[in-house]
């Protein structure tokens, strides 16, 4: 899949936009999307997962990005969807994903979130404890309705990755532990709930495909166990998302300084995924879901920023840029690398280690350390690659800072697919 930006000339573009253009049309800071990168990612992956010949279904994890703009072509192009909250329940049934390919996800569902998707007649709702179970069951008899679950495992695996987003070892709040839940498969009744199947997540930016593999290698034991005593009542996996994205060299110009991270060469082809995984369910006849979120939209996006100042002491150089931690966290969140580029190539400036930093009253505050870059001056615009994923659904107004536009880039058009905040709609 090649990468939604490139240099042509010394300026970057998107598919075939100038994005210095868009700095100027609609201001930064400024999130811009590529829709040919989106909807040919979602074509890869689906594609794949046909030709291991494994019964899959995709769903788009909402949490990555939710704007209702991307998620409608999401829909459109006949994914299912993954939703954390009722906020993200409504949101995807509004953008036209079918409730039957809705599943529910997350440790801490209230009651009226239990109820919205119990009335919204989804896909199963994704059960963490046994007291959500119990819940879930009551609910469902009031109401008259038979709930379909999924149990969360947690098949204490390490998923090698940031531990803020390892979600799959038993020190992480999520599921229940693989053989509580078999347990709790085999005593828990009611005539109200149906369990259909499993579900796991791991983690989020794994990088080996090992992890993935362990993980469904334990699920699948689960399922032939309850198979082969003659029940077979577990007839659907789901084992989440979590496929990493490359961030480092993404957009390459002879002027630009090389950082490879050689950890990046680990990631799994959706083709190694997908197969893999196929073998390891093969014969047990189950229907299968994966639920990507960042390898859905991460790369298609990147975030535009307008540089304000730079200066230096006998310590550091810094830019400091107009986009911050509230419109992109996750640098100072999980010290995310994400590379940044100028939008502009001026083959006379030099490179130089800098610190680029948003205009916040934090240390926090800042998109990356000690890069190799080329020279800034005022007024000139950087981007900061592969923000669609976690990027706006982690924007804040820390700062009573308004969070920043989002345009979709589709050919030689650009439109704006959210407006940018004002202090009056916040206030
Ligand atoms: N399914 C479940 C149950 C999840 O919790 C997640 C993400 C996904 C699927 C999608 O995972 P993905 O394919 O995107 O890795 N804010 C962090 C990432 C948190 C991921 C949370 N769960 C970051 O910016 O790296």
């Amino acid at each position: 899949m090649e990468f939604p930006f490139y240099y042509e000339d010394g300026e970057l573009y998107g598919e075939s936009l100038a994005i210095s253009t868009l700095a100027e049309e609609f201001g930064t800071p400024l999130f811009v999307y590529s829709k040919r990168h989106i909807s040919d990612t979602i074509a890869t992956i689906k594609t794949t997962a046909k030709e291991s010949n494994g019964n899959w279904n995709i769903s788009y994890a909402v949490k990555a990005n939710s704007n209702s703009e991307i998620l409608k072509l999401i829909a459109s192009e006949g994914l299912g969807a993954s939703v954390v909250s009722g906020g993200e329940l409504v949101a995807a049934l509004k953008a036209g994903f079918p409730a039957s390919k809705i599943t529910f996800d997350g440790p801490g569902k209230t009651k009226e979130e239990i109820l919205l998707a119990l009335r919204s007649k989804i896909k199963a709702i994704v059960v963490e404890s046994e007291q959500e179970l119990e819940l879930i069951s009551r609910e469902a008899a009031q109401l008259g309705v038979v709930a379909q679950v999924l149990i969360r495992v947690n098949p204490h695996i390490d998923a090698k990755t940031h531990p803020y987003i390892s979600t799959g070892l038993l020190e992480n709040k999520f599921g229940i532990d693989i053989v509580e839940a078999e347990a709790l498969i085999d005593r828990f009744s009611s005539n109200s709930v149906s369990i259909i199947g499993l579900h796991t997540h791991i983690g989020s930016q794994i990088s080996e495909l090992l992890p993935f593999e362990e993980t469904a290698a334990s699920l699948a034991d689960v399922i032939k166990r309850n198979h082969s005593s003659g029940k077979k009542t577990l007839t659907h996996i789901n084992v989440g998302g979590g496929r990493a994205i490359a961030y480092h060299d993404r957009v390459k110009h002879p002027k630009l300084a090389s950082d490879p991270d050689p950890k990046e060469d680990l990631i799994p082809s959706y083709t190694e995924y997908f197969n893999k995984l196929t073998a390891i369910f093969q014969n047990t006849g189950v229907e299968l879901t994966v639920e990507p979120g960042r390898s859905i939209i991460g790369e298609s996006c990147l975030l535009l920023s307008k540089v304000l100042y730079t200066k230096a002491n006998s310590k550091r150089s810094f830019v400091i840029g107009d986009a911050a931690m509230n419109d992109l966290l996750r640098p100072s969140l999980y010290r995310a690398y994400h590379q940044i580029v100028p939008v502009s190539i001026n083959v006379a400036r030099a490179l130089q280690t800098t610190s680029v930093v948003g205009p916040i009253c934090e240390t926090g505050d800042f998109l990356a350390h000690d890069r190799m870059l080329p020279a800034f001056e005022p007024n000139e615009y950087f981007a900061v690659l592969c923000a669609g994923a976690y990027g706006y659904a982690l924007s804040s107004n820390y700062n009573l800072r308004p969070r920043a536009a989002e345009v979709l880039i589709d050919g030689d058009f650009a439109t704006v697919i959210r407006k940018r905040e004002t202090i009056e709609e916040i206030l």
